[in-house]
């Protein structure tokens, strides 16, 4: 059957509407219509086109994802070189680069040099050529004279348009920019790397590189890729406006992405508070940026300016302190934290990164270690972006010295010798030293002497450092028994600092119950932990007696945090210390919780069969907050059974003993009547 004209109408109406939405997601960033709308439409194109394949046409948006992947890239020549820009590091060197321009130009004082600026975004430098309108061609800078034909790959990228907009665009267009990948997406693609078992990508730029070089369209397809336009290269058959901004507004009607940041301003002063705008605006843009690139604005001049080698003497890119360097690792060690964590810790030559110099960076735990795949001698790349914590980002193996060997978790603590375990399903060792082992002493003094817990002012890192290796500080009890002086003779300590610091070790004597909970430093009890612990059971004896189960009764308390608070009240020595820490004078206002006045103290229930309307375990938890106890099976001392569909024996039983049976209905219904 021949397709009728209204056929190809209603073909091009549809391409011509998705196009428009198109537009409006990936190049403006605004969407007008819901996903949903977009799918249905394009669904009805396809269909469209399925039953008229004569009717597809190459720039359809049906056909941004080609069928086969090819057998390798073809190389392009650039008919215009592709530059790269000179850098600025610094405001002299932006000066200079205005002096430079001013002196070349033989501009007087008095006249005001326009510069547009955009980011330097940190992607690959690509070239699209469009011919009437269509996009035919898209390339990689390669050296910038030669590149590699990405044609099927940059059409799978949404904000490139494979048909420009509008109809008064040049017969032969070529539009150079960046393609990058946005940090949202990298984030992703990494996820779904390191749960498949891959390696994941470096940085976004090496993502970005990565999926371009795809041989498969379809696998490129699937990568968050997007273009902004920075410039033109060959135009024919139109004239474009005469600045640079212009021109780039120009393009953005057609279609083509460009920056939303471009400004415009004025000598290197403004370009100067444009750098200081972006850079405190860095962290909050959706991709990277290693820098700015200013241009002067006005064509004319950039013609008058010309080259030097292969960067234009019109453009140059201030770049931001690298945010990756390389270095050497000079030596693998383990730290151990307060609950006894072994964190390797890689010790660096010293490298100035992202602003700072850094010479340590954590390697976390073992599986970083061995994920890495580094060693010490190694070097490597270190990161640190923002204000995240320096990190190292990759091996760089052919670096490598011949002698290196592989990291392994030692046998025994390196403090303080005891055995270090490592737990199967967890990633971190520890030191089962305890508190016999130094350094934890050390950290957990530092935590009992914190703002939070024992709010001990004048008691530093490096004071206890020194009081645990003296020997003088063996527990937080022995605080309370160190003289005045013995804290004068420590180095940087004096008459005054020591009674001030006793002083403050004497006010904390007086505490609340809930910073003595946390000051001592239980695994996964935190500040709110602690507070909750001392509400729901008033004293530390009752918290000391709960058990497993009662812990769990109290809010936000699982089976985990229950499981560290039993096993640390389980340790003679710290009960010896809460002890000791009593008997020096530490004391606080127990909370009133008197258990005997909640609803079913000393009840004793049972449940049985299903329970359809709460799990059985939150109905355990209820009843342990008001005070009962839940047993497993009905005796004469049974108060209640709550029975559900399908009790059997233990129901029998009950009523043979008498006892009172609830259903669920009646059981939810008193439990709202104790809980009023
Ligand atoms: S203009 C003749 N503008 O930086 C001018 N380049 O070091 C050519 N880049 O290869 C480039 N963002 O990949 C320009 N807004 C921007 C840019 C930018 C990133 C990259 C580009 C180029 C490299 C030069």
């Amino acid at each position: 059957m021949k397709p009728d004209t209204s056929t190809t109408q209603l073909l091009e109406q549809l391409r011509d509407q998705l196009r428009h939405y198109n537009y409006q997601y990936y190049v403006l960033d605004d969407p007008q219509v819901p996903d949903a709308e977009y799918d249905r439409l394009f669904q009805q194109l396809k269909k469209l086109e399925d039953e008229n394949p004569e009717l597809i046409t190459p720039e359809s948006p049906t056909q941004r994802v080609g069928a086969q992947p090819l057998a390798a890239f073809t190389q392009v020549r650039h008919e215009m070189p592709m530059l790269s820009l000179d850098n600025a590091f610094s405001a002299d060197d932006m000066q200079a680069f205005e002096k430079r321009l001013r002196d070349r130009l033989k501009l007087s004082e008095e006249i005001p040099l326009e510069f547009a600026c955009e980011p330097k975004l940190d992607g690959i430098a690509v070239s699209l050529l469009y011919e009437n309108g269509l996009l035919i061609r898209g390339a990689t800078r390669g050296d910038g004279s030669t590149g590699e034909d990405i044609t099927l790959n940059v059409r799978t990228i949404p904000s490139i348009p494979l048909r420009l907009m509008g109809d008064d665009y040049p017969e032969r267009l070529e539009v150079r920019g960046e393609i990058y990948m946005p940090r949202r997406g990298f984030e992703r693609l990494n996820d779904q790397a390191l749960k498949r078992g891959d390696k994941p990508f470096v940085n976004p730029r090496n993502a970005a590189a990565g999926s371009l070089r795809q041989l498969d369209p379809k696998i490129t397809a699937q990568r968050s890729l997007e273009m902004c336009c920075y410039s033109v290269g060959v135009v024919s058959g139109a004239e474009l406006p005469d600045t640079h901004e212009a021109i780039l507004r120009k393009l953005a009607t057609w279609g083509l992405r460009i920056n939303a940041e471009m400004a415009i301003v004025e000598g290197a002063e403004g370009c100067l508070d444009y750098f200081d705008r972006l850079s405190a605006k860095r962290n909050q843009l959706a991709y990277e940026i290693d820098g700015i690139v200013f241009k002067v604005n006005a064509i004319e001049l950039q013609q008058q300016l010309g080259f030097v080698s292969r960067a234009p003497r019109w453009a140059i890119a201030h770049k931001f302190p690298a945010q990756e360097e390389i270095t050497v690792v000079n030596a693998i060690e383990f730290q151990v934290g307060r609950t006894g964590a072994i964190t390797p810790v890689a010790r660096l030559e010293p490298v100035f990164v992202g602003g700072v110099t850094v010479s340590n960076a954590t390697l976390h735990n073992m599986d970083e270690v061995e994920r890495l795949g580094v060693r010490a001698g190694d070097s490597v790349i270190i990161r640190r972006a923002g204000d995240v914590i320096p990190q190292v980002v990759s091996v760089v193996l052919e670096r490598r010295p011949a002698t290196t060997v592989s990291v392994q978790l030692p046998e025994r603590c390196p403090v303080c010798d005891a055995e270090i375990v490592r737990v199967e399903s967890e990633a971190v060792a520890r030191c089962s030293g305890g508190l016999s082992c130094a350094a934890q002493r050390k950290e957990a003094l530092k935590h009992y002497v914190s703002r939070k817990a024992m709010d001990i002012d004048g008691l530093g890192e490096k004071l206890i450092d020194a009081l645990v290796e003296k020997e003088l500080v063996h527990s937080p009890a022995d605080l309370y028994r160190l003289h005045h002086r013995q804290l004068a003779s420590m180095e940087r300590m004096g008459d005054k600092s020591a009674t001030k610091l006793l002083q403050s070790i004497e006010n904390s004597k007086s505490t609340e119950l809930a910073n003595f909970i946390y000051a001592l430093g239980i695994r996964e009890v935190g500040e709110a932990t602690a507070r909750t612990l001392a509400v729901h059971f008033g004293s530390i004896e009752a918290v000391m007696a709960a058990s497993d189960e009662q812990l769990q009764a109290a809010p936000d308390v699982g089976p985990v945090v229950a499981k560290y608070i039993v096993s640390f009240f389980h340790q003679v020595h710290n009960r010896e210390v809460i002890e000791a820490l009593r008997s020096a004078g530490v004391h606080w206002q127990d909370v009133e919780v008197d258990v005997k006045s909640l609803p079913l103290a000393g009840q004793t229930w049972v449940l049985t069969g299903t329970l359809e309307q709460m799990p059985r375990t939150e109905a355990k938890k209820q009843l342990l907050a008001l005070g009962a106890k839940v047993a497993g099976s009905v005796s004469k001392n049974t108060d209640c059974v709550v029975a559900g569909p399908g009790a059997g024996s233990k129901l029998q039983k009950a009523e043979e003993l008498d006892i009172p049976v609830l259903d669920e209905t009646q059981f939810l219904a008193r439990l709202a009547e104790y809980n009023g």
